[in-house]
């Protein structure tokens, strides 16, 4: 239940072993630094009409890059084609939901190269609805002035407001970014609102919502961006130097496997089933919500629009280290997470919950029902270990180690667990 996380599809597996693994192609296609790339220029070609094709871009107005080799590399390589060394950036804070890629920093030390080659400062939700504060991210921008801002998240489970960011971009002429990696799928899908009508460039995984190979996309902004008082056109200047700054500026030869795989997904998200697909992780993440809601656990926002959960388990005397140990231990796989008005990003209170892979095995709402009632019962159980093992999780794994009754009753969920599971094929390999 990693929100993450997905299985992707055969077509999409028997790409990355294909022979297009073993080819160097340094370069764009029909602009190599090497011979014998006939072929490879024609995956690359397609690849980057079916991205376009899938998100209903029209290639004079966005042009796009397959070859990063994932999502923090393709961030990186706009932070490095469009903002100038330490130029600022502005992303969601990472215990706020945001990624490390958009300029994690603590008091004490840089910890995402964002924050060390450029100058970050993050935006934050309100830590009592848990939404974004959109009238203070208009405050900060205003005075930290960054050249970008990015509209992404890893963990907030409401639609973003890209018309609102779009506003306070333009209000102090920062480029808007949407990093849509996660929520990747559902855009492609219609489900959810797209974030190429407000935004200048998008980075994406292709492996998370979207079900694709482990990669990293950008889309860019091209042709005429505006007419001056002079009745002269002004040009996006984004295509050549986000090309150069993925190779030769960061990367050398591109994973052609992988590219493969990028347009075999995105022919995928064009199919009617994708929608059906992204509609029920949807429905599955919001049937999820009630369950939990019904059995007295907290949601931050209330909810979710889209394919993830955050859950709150303060209130249930547990934390999300706690949490995520149960769960694992009874065989199911999720991460503890900040949740809002958390004061210690290093002990969370809560866990992170998302519907994607186990709807693409095949659960709908009333088996996520089931899901909820095994979640229910793995943190009654750490509810019965905390009262005697304390809040530690040293003290709790041990109390585990050393209690066999305990025990028990975690192998026996877990049993239940895996049984449950098994009524669900995994793409590829029904015989498990
Ligand atoms: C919003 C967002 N951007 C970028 C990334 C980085 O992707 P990768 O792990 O492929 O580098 C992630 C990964 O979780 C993400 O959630």
């Amino acid at each position: 239940m990693i929100a993450s996380e997905n299985f992707t599809s055969v077509a999409v597996l028997q790409c990355l072993s294909s022979c297009l693994h073993n080819k160097y192609s340094e370069g764009m296609p029909h602009q190599r630094y090497y011979g014998g790339n006939e072929f490879i220029d024609e995956v690359e070609i397609l690849a980057q009409q079916r991205s376009l094709q899938a998100y209903k871009l029209k290639p004079e107005e966005w042009g796009v890059n397959v070859q990063p080799y994932s999502g923090s590399p393709a961030n990186f390589a706009v932070y490095t084609g469009i903002v100038e060394p330490h130029g600022r950036i502005m992303g969601l804070d990472l215990p706020d939901g945001g990624h490390l890629t958009h300029g994690f920093f603590t008091a004490t030390k840089k910890i995402s190269a964002t924050s060390i080659f450029f100058e970050s400062m993050p935006y934050k939700v309100d830590p009592k609805s848990g939404l974004i504060d959109y009238e203070q991210l208009a405050v900060s921008v205003k005075l930290f002035k960054p050249r970008l801002i990015i509209a992404g998240m890893s963990c907030y489970s409401r639609c973003l407001d890209y018309k609102r960011f779009r506003e306070i971009a333009d209000e102090n002429g920062a480029i808007l970014m949407a990093d849509m990696a996660h929520i990747s799928g559902l855009v492609a899908a219609g489900v959810i609102p797209s974030p190429f009508e407000f935004c200048d460039i998008v980075t994406t995984t292709t492996h998370k919502t979207l079900r694709g190979p482990r990669a990293g996309v950008i889309f860019y902004r091209k042709g005429v961006k505006s007419v001056n008082s002079k009745g002269e056109k002004v040009m996006y200047d984004y295509e050549s130097k986000i090309n150069q700054a993925v190779f030769p500026g960061l990367q050398g030869g591109p994973h052609n496997h992988a590219i493969a795989a990028i347009a075999t997904a995105m022919k995928q998200a064009m199919l009617p089933e994708f929608v059906e697909y992204q509609r029920q992780v949807i429905n599955n993440a919001q049937r999820l919500c009630e369950g939990l809601k019904s059995r007295g656990y907290n949601i931050a926002t209330g909810g979710t629009d889209l394919h993830l959960a955050l859950v709150d388990v303060r209130n249930k005397g547990l934390s999300g280290a706690r949490a995520e140990r149960i769960l694992e231990l009874c065989s199911i796989a999720c991460n503890k997470n900040t949740v809002p008005g958390d004061k210690s990003a290093l002990n969370p209170s809560g866990i992170r919950l998302g519907t994607p892979a186990l709807t693409t095995r095949g659960l709908k709402e009333s088996d996520f029902d089931k899901v909820v009632d095994y979640i229910d019962k793995a943190l009654s159980l750490a509810q019965e270990i905390t009262k005697s093992s304390g809040p530690k999780l040293v003290d709790f794994n041990k109390f585990i180690e050393d209690n066999a009754d305990i025990k028990a009753k975690i192998n026996n969920l877990k049993e239940e667990v895996e049984k449950y599971s098994q009524s669900f094929p995994l793409p590829g390999l029904e015989r498990f």
